[in-house]
């Protein structure tokens, strides 16, 4: 590493620990947008604040007018206790980024410095965007207020603890899941627990009700199709001798394609309601859709993944069954999410546990792949969609 590589990365680490240390949650980023605007603001750039704790900013090339390309880092951390062993831990009590978008401002950070001698024409534009881990999420606030307007490409990136440092994941397509949650709360009626024949059970209905759910994947879709429905609680009762009038089951549906998200809503749907319409009860049913499937335009793909070979092991990954707002912006302009392998020293623990680590050493590559990318798509804008 030359002097000027060693300068970079120590800084990135800097910045990255600095942030990570007043890790805050979603739409609460305060001090975090202070921090980068602050940075940006040290280099020249006129950063502004969309929403109350957006911050974005704009470098405009010197070789003339051109395309926009727009470049985001999500800011926001868990409300987790830190227990990773770090000695820059979160210095917020309840509060850890445990998913590494503390490395994403970072890496964003770097790569505005390396843009700052605005030797290419056009403008990138930087989005630190809050929120990305409580829909609706702060990405859609972004789009409300005009900041993806005109851009021609829009790129992003999420560390990966599972990978590698020097592995880069990158697919055409479909990348993540419709993430959406769903409600059903079961009218039944209670009794005494030695008088069933004068009761509706409800705990009877909704143990039938999580059982008939896990029938939708293996029975009403094809198996090449990628959809998980999960029950995550079931509330009910009282006691021991009394059968329950209520219950309620709530759980998450993660699909890939818009009409199979669809199709699953309707079927827990009908089961919900019919299952209780057998034992004379009503069930109530709500569904909530949380952030659109993640589809990366395959032109972008190819293009950054050419790009990026003789820097990184460029690898086609498997779409994850997990959510990530940036599919918004993918609605409104081509562009490309990718993972960034970040694995650390040592044992590893998922994204969102407490033990959460990342290796540093990926932060470096990860300005390079949005230095790398945000000059390509200047030179070469994705084709407007219409
Ligand atoms: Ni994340």
């Amino acid at each position: 590493m030359g002097a000027e590589a060693v300068g970079e990365a120590s800084k990135l680490t800097t910045w990255r620990r600095d942030l990570h240390g007043m890790a805050e949650v979603a739409h609460d980023e305060v001090k975090t947008a202070q921090y980068v605007e602050r940075q940006l603001t040290a280099w020249g750039l006129s950063p502004r604040r969309p929403t109350p704790t957006a911050v974005v900013a704009d470098i405009e090339g010197r070789q003339g007018p051109g395309p926009l390309v727009a470049l985001r880092a999500d800011m926001d951390g868990l409300p987790l206790t830190e227990d990773s062993g770090e000695p820059f831990s979160s210095t917020h009590p309840g509060v850890m980024h445990a998913c590494g978008h503390d490395g994403h401002m970072a890496i964003l950070l770097g790569t505005a410095e390396r843009l700052l001698a605005r030797d290419f024409a056009g403008t990138v534009r930087l989005l630190f965007q809050p929120a990305e881990e409580r829909p609706p999420g702060g990405a859609i606030e972004l789009i409300r207020a005009g900041e993806l307007e005109g851009a021609r490409a829009v790129l992003g990136l999420h560390l990966q603890a599972g990978w590698p440092v020097g592995w880069v994941g990158l697919k055409p397509g479909p990348l993540m899941a419709y993430s959406d949650r769903f409600r059903i709360r079961i009218h039944g009626r209670g009794g005494h627990g030695s008088e069933p024949q004068n009761t509706q059970d409800a705990v009877l209905i909704a143990a039938e009700t999580v059982m008939s759910l896990q029938t939708i994947v293996s029975r009403r879709m094809a198996p090449t199709e990628t959809v998980v429905v999960t029950c995550g609680t079931i509330t009910a009762g009282q006691t021991f001798n009394i059968i329950a009038e209520a219950a309620e089951i709530t759980g998450t549906v993660r699909t890939f394609a818009r009409d199979i998200q669809a199709q699953v809503e309707e079927e827990i749907r009908r089961r919900a309601s019919h299952i209780a319409a057998i034992y004379g009860a009503v069930a109530e049913f709500e569904y909530l859709a949380g952030y659109p499937a993640v589809i990366n335009d395959a032109a972008v793909v190819e293009e950054w993944s050419k790009i990026l070979a003789d820097v990184a092991t460029v690898e086609q990954p498997a779409a994850m069954p997990q959510g990530e707002d940036f599919a918004y912006y993918l609605q409104k302009v081509p562009g490309a999410f990718l993972w960034l392998g970040a694995a650390p020293d040592g044992d590893r623990h998922p994204h969102h546990s407490p033990h959460f680590r990342i290796h540093e050493a990926a932060l470096p590559l990860g300005v390079t792949v949005m230095e790398r990318g945000a000059r390509h798509f200047l030179a070469h804008p994705p084709a407007v969609r219409h």
